[in-house]
């Protein structure tokens, strides 16, 4: 009984596995959705009551995933705060690393909470997006205003992919019945729209039509 239990559960391991390989072409995902598949068969060999083991860990692996992301991200705003030309903008950046900070540290929290170690796993899309970050600093002038906007471009593309992760993140919290770990969730998603609100606001109100005008 036991033997056929730990059969079924490979099978549908080794079917997840799969089905993974056919949705995620990128070998990243590839990596993640076999180390998700291995994890949930240990999983369940371990304490033999996860039910729905796969969902569980590939929310864990997301969660690393956005671990990586803030962490890599905490390190870059500085670079933007020194590479900005406006005080205003200088000071949403300096603002955010702070808060991004809180983020990591609620992302931890968040781990403990699940009894899992806290393990970044590398982010493609946020190393990406730092990378054009770094290109505009490049491309653009120091001391303009132009070099402001291509900021905001940059750091708006961070905030929304942080909000569509959290946003996910937050229903699959939701949905696994984790009413902790959805509130903590909430607090870093309302934060990282807040920013991007801010963002916008210093756009809005200044940089752009300095920018257009130089
Ligand atoms: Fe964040
Ligand atoms: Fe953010």
């Amino acid at each position: 009984m036991h033997n056929s239990l730990i059969i079924n559960k490979k099978n549908k391991t080794i079917h997840l596995c799969l089905g993974y390989l056919k949705t995620f072409t990128q070998p990243n995902r590839m990596a993640t959705a076999k180390t998700a598949a291995k994890t949930a068969t240990k999983k369940t060999g371990n304490t033999g009551k996860m039910e729905n083991s796969e969902f569980h860990e590939f929310f864990i692996d997301e969660l690393k995933d956005i671990y990586w992301a803030e962490k890599h991200l905490v390190k870059a705003l500085p670079k933007m705060k020194k590479a900005a030309t406006s005080e205003g903008l200088a000071s949403a950046f300096g603002k955010h690393t702070s808060e991004t900070q809180e983020h990591i540290a609620t992302l931890e929290e968040v781990f403990n909470l699940l009894g899992e170690k806290a393990a970044a796993k590398k982010c493609d899309a946020m190393a990406g997006l730092l990378e054009e970050a770094d290109s505009i600093i490049e491309d653009t002038e120091k001391g303009t205003m132009v070099r402001d906007a291509g900021l905001i471009l940059a750091a708006q593309k961070v905030e929304h992919y942080e909000i569509a992760t959290y946003g996910t993140l937050r229903v699959f919290a939701e949905s696994m019945g984790h009413d902790d770990v959805v509130t903590l969730l909430t607090k870093t998603l309302d934060n990282e729209k807040a920013t991007d609100l801010a963002l916008t606001e210093i756009a809005v109100g200044a940089v752009n039509a300095q920018a257009a005008e130089e």
